[in-house]
């Protein structure tokens, strides 16, 4: 066997990402390396790594073909407007927070020249935490040029577009200048993390946070830059906890971790009940969540989306874009890392619930709902959409291209158990190997391309890797939850009951374990500091505080 952990065994297999699948140095270590006593760690210590075959390769080729079979087939050419079957009832929204949330956890704002000069701090500065630090980067005092005055965000050029007939204002990211054509130059976005701007929905989320604080700094004139960011913080760990984690994760499952938000009240009185995310010395990532379940959010790509009026629907990326965000003709994908068209200002009630919009009409091409519609996440299953069969360069730059192969290989590379032990040692019923199946979750037969042993891999029998073994179990979740869960989308055509498969026994319970353990050991989250904390009643209309509230306050912050 060769060392499949080692940097050279990584780079020997040609999976070395960048950007958002940028590896940290954690995950490529040695087991055996100190640093898993520091950010990276495991769960479930004691459980076997998987393999796939009786030796490397015979592994590495059963994960490929597994690989191909997760990706769709391909959709159509382009995007289109109006429901599709592959939709769940969770606003798009939700899978650039879960995105967002990914680069906020496994970000490390340490510079290399830092890291060098102190070790100890390395373990401190890659504690994962929900703190905003791809947003806020080192502060103000650290990082001058992401902020305006010390107290509040810089902001980019203007950006327009029209909802409904009617204007729409927002801003870019504030970007270098450094954009040329003829030499290969982009307009980087200058913010906290740089992987916040992989993709031009992402990109603009990451601006609404700019802009949410920039608002409640000029709401209250005589709170300082730290007062304003902790208000930032604890709304965001709010949203995590209280929107989030319930849009994805099946609701048994959850109410196990986080009893409080079954019983209504706060985790003072109804602690976190963490079983198996236990802390010895400080919080960790765990790889089974890095690593497998919370890559979940890949299969909640659409292959495109429409930003406004006139914009859309576009793809996400197709294979051509080779960072080719720096081109003078018009740019044809949202892909990242580069200036925003002028014309591109996402109009949010097409992600997120801020105002019901007409659901459409798939049977009918012509219907206007099609164009005015609120797009929907895709469903969390075993199938990802096409455009990411085949990643841009701008996105990683060796192969394999194939998001679905990466995630196999990487997982087995870090030495992941199969899903069938981690589903044991949760003490969970295990699926069946006939109950994995591969494909689409519509409910339709044609969509699923068979059960996991169905193609012809005896090594997948009883032996699923986990990442697909997560995906799979979001069609039942639990032995008492097997009838699809159904989330009621408001349209101005009524409350559409849409099936939507969650995070179940194994995967669910890796999210809200790791979620709530990393909220437990941080001393500055609300559940330490402050774990009778609410969000200011004034930014809500129903008592709620929600993703779309956070939106909205930030949509009326004035700009012009
Ligand atoms: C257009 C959207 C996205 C693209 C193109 C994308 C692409 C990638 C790539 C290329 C990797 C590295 C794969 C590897 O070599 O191991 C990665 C890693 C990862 N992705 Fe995504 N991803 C997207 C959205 C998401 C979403 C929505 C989530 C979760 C809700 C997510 C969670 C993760 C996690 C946890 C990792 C591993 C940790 C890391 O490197 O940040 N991704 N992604």
């Amino acid at each position: 066997m060769t060392d499949r952990v080692s940097p050279e065994g990584i780079a020997r297999n040609g999976v070395m990402p960048r950007v958002h699948g940028h590896v940290s140095r954690g995950p490529t270590l040695p087991r055996s390396s100190p640093l898993f006593a520091g950010r990276f760690g495991r769960i479930f210590r004691a459980l076997p790594p998987a393999d796939f075959g009786p030796n490397d390769d015979c592994s590495r080729e059963a994960l490929m073909r597994l690989g191909t079979k997760m990706v769709a087939d391909r959709d159509p050419e382009e995007p289109e407007d109006g429901p599709d079957a592959e939709e769940s009832g969770i606003p798009a929204a939700y899978t650039y927070l879960g995105q967002f949330i990914d680069h906020d956890l496994t970000f490390d704002p340490a510079s290399s020249l830092q890291r060098q000069n102190d070790p100890e701090a390395l373990v401190n500065f890659r504690t994962p935490r929900f703190d905003l630090d791809n947003v806020y980067g080192r502060g103000p005092d650290d990082q001058p040029y992401l902020y305006k005055d010390g107290r509040t965000f810089l902001l980019g050029k203007r950006l327009s577009g029209s909802a409904l007939g009617q204007a729409l204002v927002a801003r870019d990211l504030p970007r270098n200048s450094a954009k040329d054509v003829h030499k290969n130059l982009h307009a980087r976005a200058i913010i906290g993390d740089p992987r916040n701007d992989e993709n031009v929905i992402v990109s603009q989320l990451q601006g609404l946070f700019l802009r949410f604080h920039n608002r409640l700094a000029a709401d209250n004139p005589d709170w300082t830059f730290l007062e304003v960011q902790r208000a930032v913080r604890l709304h965001y760990q709010w949203i995590v906890v209280n929107d989030f984690l319930p849009r994805i994760v099946s609701e048994s499952v959850l109410n196990e971790v986080l009893p409080h938000l079954g019983n209504g009240t706060n985790v003072r009185k109804d602690p976190p009940k963490l079983t198996f995310y236990t802390v010895r010395n400080q919080i960790f990532m765990p790889l089974e969540f890095s690593v497998a379940a919370y890559r979940f959010g890949h299969s909640m790509v659409r292959p495109g989306y429409r930003l406004n009026d006139d914009i859309g629907p576009l793809s996400i990326f197709t294979p051509m874009d080779v960072g080719d965000a720096a081109t003078d003709g018009p740019r044809r994908t949202l892909v990242g890392f580069d200036q925003i068209p002028s014309g591109w200002a996402i109009d949010w009630a097409r992600f997120i619930e801020l105002k019901a919009r007409p659901y459409g009409d798939s049977n009918d091409k012509r219907n206007p709902g099609n164009r005015q519609r609120m797009q929907l996440a895709y469903k969390i299953d075993t199938s990802l959409a096409d455009p990411l069969r085949s990643l841009p360069q701008s996105v990683v730059s060796d192969p394999p291209l194939n998001l679905a192969q990466r995630n196999l290989l990487r997982g087995w590379m870090l030495r992941l158990p199969s899903g069938q032990d981690v589903a044991r040692a949760i003490g969970v019923d295990v699926l069946d190997d006939k109950d994995i199946l591969i494909g689409k979750f519509t409910g339709k037969n044609e969509d699923i391309k068979g059960s996991i042993t169905e193609f012809g891999d005896p090594e997948f029998q009883r032996n699923c890797p986990l990442w697909a073994y997560i995906l799979a179990e979001t069609r039942t979740r639990t032995k008492t939850e097997t009838e699809p869960v159904l989330r009621t989308v408001k349209t101005s055509n009524g409350d559409k009951q849409i099936p939507t498969p969650l995070l179940g026994a194994v995967g669910g319970r890796i999210v809200a374990e790791t979620f709530a353990g990393i909220l437990n050991g941080d001393n500055t989250s609300y559940f330490n500091v402050d774990p009778l904390w609410t969000p200011f009643s004034d930014l809500t209309d129903d008592g709620q505080f929600r993703l779309k509230d956070l939106i909205a306050y930030a949509l009326e912050d004035g700009l012009t």
